[in-house]
This record gives structure tokens, sequence and C-alpha cells, in this order.
């Protein structure tokens, strides 16, 4: 298999972006939508694979470079899986995150008085690589945890200070990156498609 060796990853996520660049090999040539003064197409998928291969045929055809896109968002079981694939959107258009973490807990609070105790969640990550010749691969990786009582820390990005995984006893924001990044959704959809690239 021919190994990859220079690629756009299709995010215009800043946080997502670092996070992936972090991810694959330091020897790969790595580029951004921003270089290219490209932005975002619309998500109109009703997946999280379905709208990171839109990502990735949008990016990779506009600049005639295999594109790794990623879709992801935090799904909560007492919201019956809100905001998934919304989770950037709930965060409206200045992605103000203190607003959809504000209503996550509001949401959760209407719906239960004792919603501390019915706070399970997941990270869902949906990457896709796409080929200019139209070939393609996606892989998805999943996290599960619960929604912390309050919000804690200032690592990472998006929902990551309501997020405590699994097994752990900090949120995701609390956590060394280095930490996050070895257990969390992402790096388990990686692991799925880095036969790409190692
Ligand atoms: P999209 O994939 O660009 O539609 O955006 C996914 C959204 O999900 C991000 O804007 C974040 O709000 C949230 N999200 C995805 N992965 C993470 C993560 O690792 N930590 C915190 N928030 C995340």
């Amino acid at each position: 298999m021919k190994k990859i060796k220079k690629i756009i990853i299709g995010t215009n996520n800043e946080g997502k972006y670092r996070e992936i660049c972090d991810l694959l090999p330091s020897n790969i040539k790595k580029y951004s939508p921003k270089q290219f003064g490209i932005s975002s197409p619309e998500e109109t998928g009703k997946s999280f694979k379905k709208n990171a291969f839109i990502k990735a045929a949008y990016f990779s055809k506009k600049t005639n470079l295999i594109c790794l896109s990623d879709d992801s968002g935090i799904a909560i079981d007492l919201l019956k899986g809100e905001p998934g694939i919304y989770s950037s959107r709930w965060s409206g258009e200045k992605n103000n995150f203190n607003l959809a973490i504000k209503k996550i807990y509001k949401k959760m609070k209407n719906l239960k008085k004792d919603w501390k105790k019915n706070n399970a969640a997941k990270f869902i990550c949906c990457m896709v690589l796409f080929w200019p010749n139209g070939k393609s691969y996606a892989g998805q990786g999943i996290i599960k945890g619960k929604i912390s009582n309050k919000k804690k820390g200032k690592n990472g990005f998006g929902y990551d200070p309501i997020f405590i995984p699994e097994g752990y006893k900090e949120t995701f924001g609390e956590m060394k990156p280095k930490l996050k990044m070895s257990i969390d959704h992402r790096s388990k959809a990686f692991f799925k498609i880095k036969k790409y690239f190692l």
C-alpha cells in the first residue's frame, strides 16, 4: 500500500486541527483549508460518517490533495443522543461553547431533577480519507463517559470541560492533552485508518 506523504486536514476548527496534526506522523506534510482560503462546506448529512465524507470530498476536490476530515460530537443519553451531529451548531455562529454547555445543563435539568444520576454520554468521531481519484476510507471511534456536575478545566476545546471519560475522575478539560489524545474518540478513529500513514 502506498503511504500518504502529504495531506490536507479538512477542518477549519483550530482545536480539531491541532489534535489531528498531533495524531499524524511528524514527517507528513500537512495543509489546512485556511492556507488555501477555503471555507467549510455545509454539513447536510444526517450522520457523522456522511458529514465527514462531505467535508473530505469537498476539500480534496478543491485542492487536488488527499484529505483527512473528521466529524465528531458529543451524544448525551438523557437527551436522546443530542447534540450529536449538531454539537458544533449548538455553539452558535460565534462558536460560543459556554452557551452550548449552558444549553446542555438546562435541558438535562428540565428533563430530570436528578439528572446527575442520569449523566451518561459519549464522544463519537468519524474520520474519512478521500483521494482525488474518488477513493475513500472511513473509521469510527467512540469514548464512553459522563457529564460532569459542573464545568471544569481549561485544556482542550468544545465540550471538553464537561466530559469525564469512563475510568477517570477528571474532565477532558482538566486532563493533560497527551492523556486525552491517547484515549479519546479521535485517536480510536485514527487507529482504524493509520495503516495509510505508518
Ligand atoms: P464538527 O465535526 O466540525 O461538526 O464539530 C464537532 C463539534 O463537536 C466540535 O465543534 C466540538 O464542539 C465537539 N467536539 C468534537 N470532538 C471534541 C473533543 O474532542 N472535545 C470537545 N468537543 C469536541
